[in-house]
This record gives structure tokens, C-alpha cells and sequence, in this order.
């Protein structure tokens, strides 16, 4: 008779509700000295899914109760009028934090974009200085998406320390900051990291070895049950919409593993959605928080 196993669920929303009461306590206590964290959001056109990222950010300021600047400008807007906006924003002492949603329309170079965010208020962690931070790891802002997914793995129990982490995925967002923070000579990281892209060969030998797999990669269901080793780590990043005539929208939400082959090879996964997604605007909530205290303690 063989015993059929399931993985453990991380919950994306019990993490992010923990961090979130911790958020509360550093806010009132920056309440009780005048300050209120500001975050300015900047959304450029009319991308669907940027559009309920960026409600969603603005709504968690909210509840939170930060300052939540909005700057929405059209499609079209010219990169001087963009660069514009950020420099008056990067001059407004009560905006602490400024994000830019990507992507951006083609016509707007992303990085020069980036680049024109003072490195203090950068709370995405785009910032070439902030990068290079990360990277030699001197203190600065991490990206939040992966800075939630070490989070993850360090408040369920699964210290990185030692293992192989397997990422498939090389982008600036995810893939290479997540890479730069699990290899750090520091508490919380000291993991062994390798990382996949679309040129990696045999790639199911590699994700095989890893302890710990994270995917991010933007693929629906791309990591099934056979590319993961028996009682992994999967934390899955992908966010895919994907048809489904059984629905009554038509559509479902996928990550980038196939939920229900990891589910019998892994020791624990993160489930799409209420896993990733939850912690990337709680951690973006702290990064703000903590450039609030940075800028108003000197
Ligand atoms: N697009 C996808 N993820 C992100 C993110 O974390 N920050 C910003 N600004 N844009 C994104």
C-alpha cells in the first residue's frame, strides 16, 4: 500500500498578518514623534494587472494608515514629464518612499526611470545603489518580492543556512536580488544558490538538488512534481492568469508550479494565491516605514 504524503501549506497571510501588527507598532510609535510614512506610487498607463498591484499598494497604505501619494500619467506621457515627477517627489520631504510600477511602456527606458529615484527613497530596491548594497551586503533597500520570499522561508522554519536553493528565474525583480540575499554571509541566508534561466541546460537535473526551489519564471505550471527532490522547499512567485471554463470568470490564478504534483513530492509550499504576493506589499509597507525612520532621525 503506498502512503500518500502532502506538503505543509505557508501561508502567505498568516506571515504578512505578522509582519503587519509588528508594522503597526513602528507607525504608532512614528505617530507619537509627528511623522507619517509617505509612499508615492506612480503608475504610467493602463496595464490591467499594474493597475490592481498599484490599487493594492495604495489600499494597504491606507489601512495602515501611511500617506499613499498618487501619480497616475497617461500611456503616452513624455520621459522628461515622468522624470519631472519624480524629482518633485524626491524633493517633498513627506514622501519617504517612491515606487514605480513595472513595466513601463515601451517608449520610456526603464532603468534611466528607475536611476532618477533617490537611492533613500527607494523603497522597490531598483536603485542601482541599492542593488550594489545588496550585492556587497551593506544595509539598503532589498527588492520586496524578494525579501518576502526569505521571510517566508525564515518564519516557517526553513532556514536557508546550508542548503542548496535552486531559483529558476534571473530577473532583477525576483531572481537576482533573491540570489544576492540567500548567498550573504549573514544570519538568515549562508544558503549554497544556483540560478536557472531559459538557457540553463538540463534544468530538471539542477532543480532536482535544490532543498529549497524557488520559480520564478513567469511560466504557468512550468515546475511539476518530477523536477522537484523529494521533501523540498517550493516557494512558487509566479502570479499567471489562466483559462478555465469551469469558472464563472473563466479565468484562475497559477503560479509557476503545478500545485497539485508539488503538493505530493514537497515538505512545504507556498499556494498561489495567499502565498509570494501577500509579502511583497507588506514588505514594501516596511521598507517605507523604515525610510520614514531613516529620513526623520537625522
Ligand atoms: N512589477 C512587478 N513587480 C514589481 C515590484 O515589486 N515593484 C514595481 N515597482 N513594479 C513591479
Amino acid at each position: 500500500m503506498s502512503v500518500s504524503r502532502t506538503a505543509k501549506i505557508i501561508s502567505g497571510k498568516i506571515i504578512a498578518d505578522q509582519i503587519r501588527s509588528e508594522l503597526i507598532v513602528e507607525i504608532e510609535a512614528l505617530r507619537r514623534k509627528n511623522v507619517t510614512p509617505g509612499l508615492a506610487v506612480v503608475l504610467v498607463g493602463e496595464n490591467p494587472a499594474s493597475q490592481v498591484y498599484v490599487r493594492n499598494k495604495r489600499k494597504t497604505c491606507a489601512e495602515l494608515g501611511l500617506h499613499s501619494f498618487d501619480v497616475d500619467l497617461p500611456a503616452d506621457v513624455t520621459e522628461r514629464r515622468l522624470l519631472a515627477s519624480i524629482d518633485k517627489l524626491n524633493r517633498d520631504p513627506k514622501v519617504h518612499g517612491i515606487l514605480v510600477q513595472m513595466p513601463l511602456p515601451k517608449h520610456l527606458h526603464e532603468q534611466k526611470v528607475l536611476n532618477a529615484i533617490l537611492p533613500e527613497k527607494d523603497v522597490d530596491g531598483f536603485h542601482p545603489v541599492n542593488a550594489g548594497k545588496l550585492l556587497i551586503g551593506e544595509p539598503g533597500f532589498a527588492p520586496c518580492t524578494a525579501a518576502g520570499c526569505q521571510e517566508l522561508l525564515l518564519r516557517s522554519g526553513y532556514d536557508p543556512a546550508g542548503k542548496h536553493v535552486v531559483i529558476v528565474g534571473r530577473s532583477n525583480i525576483v531572481g537576482k536580488p533573491l540570489a544576492a540575499l540567500l548567498m550573504q554571509k549573514a544570519a538568515g541566508a549562508n544558503a549554497t544558490v544556483t540560478v536557472c534561466h531559459s538557457r540553463t541546460r538540463h534544468l530538471a537535473a539542477l532543480t532536482r538538488q535544490a532543498d529549497i526551489l524557488v520559480a520564478a519564471i513567469g511560466i504557468p505550471e512550468f515546475i511539476t512534481g518530477r523536477m522537484i527532490k523529494d521533501k523540498a522547499v517550493v516557494i512558487d512567485v509566479g502570479i499567471n492568469r489562466i483559462d478555465d471554463p469551469t469558472r464563472a470568470s473563466g479565468t484562475r490564478l497559477v503560479g509557476d508550479v503545478h500545485f497539485a504534483q508539488a503538493l505530493k513530492k514537497a515538505r512545504a509550499i507556498t499556494p498561489v494565491p495567499g502565498g509570494v504576493g501577500l509579502m511583497t506589499v507588506i514588505m514594501l509597507m516596511r521598507n517605507t516605514v523604515s525610510a520614514a525612520k531613516q529620513q526623520t532621525s537625522r
